[in-house]
């Protein structure tokens, strides 16, 4: 039994989070998906209980994934819940200065823990959190992003 955990912020989850999910939950008998709750993190759209349930709706159909708050090191959390695999999502060349610095120290702190990089599907290649907020709180429209209740969450923070 091979258990896998997902991190990150999720604020909010988008499809580019889903699409990982989906290639990541089909290699691994339990994919956690960990969503962050650092308290130093600032300029969060939405608090931690909404960017789980958001992500939970998002995920209810799919059995072997299970929406989870963390806090503190990583490394930690997948100790407890048995992970051996940390997921994470690749999707330019400028990801990857950040993500090989994290999962060398990750694994500095714990060599038995590996990191795994899967690419999305490009068409989500250049999709963030940040940048759906940023063109949302302009007014553009992103459903080709997010699913439906995420965008309706988005617009309800926006007001539009
Ligand atoms: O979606 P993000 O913001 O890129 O996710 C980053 C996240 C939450 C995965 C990363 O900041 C993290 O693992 N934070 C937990 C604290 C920790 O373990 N930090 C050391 C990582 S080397």
């Amino acid at each position: 039994m091979i258990n896998a955990m997902y991190p990150g912020s999720f604020d909010p989850i988008t499809n580019g989070h889903l699409d990982i999910i989906k290639r990541a939950s089909k290699l691994y008998d339990k994919l956690y998906i960990g969503v962050s709750d650092e308290e130093s993190a600032k300029n969060r759209l939405f608090s931690i209980d909404d960017r789980i349930s958001l992500a939970t709706e998002a995920l209810s159909h799919m059995e072997n994934v299970e929406v989870i708050k963390f806090r503190g090191l990583l490394v930690k959390k997948c100790e407890g819940l048995d992970c051996s695999v940390i997921v994470r999502g690749l999707r330019a060349l400028s990801d990857y200065d950040y993500e090989f610095k994290m999962a060398l120290m990750n694994r500095t702190l714990n060599n038995e823990i590996i990191t795994l990089f899967m690419m999305p599907h490009e068409k989500y290649t250049h999709v963030s959190s940040s940048l759906i907020k940023e063109v949302s709180s302009l007014g553009g429209d992103m459903s080709k992003y997010v699913p439906e209740h995420v965008k309706i969450a988005i617009k309800e923070k926006f007001g539009k």
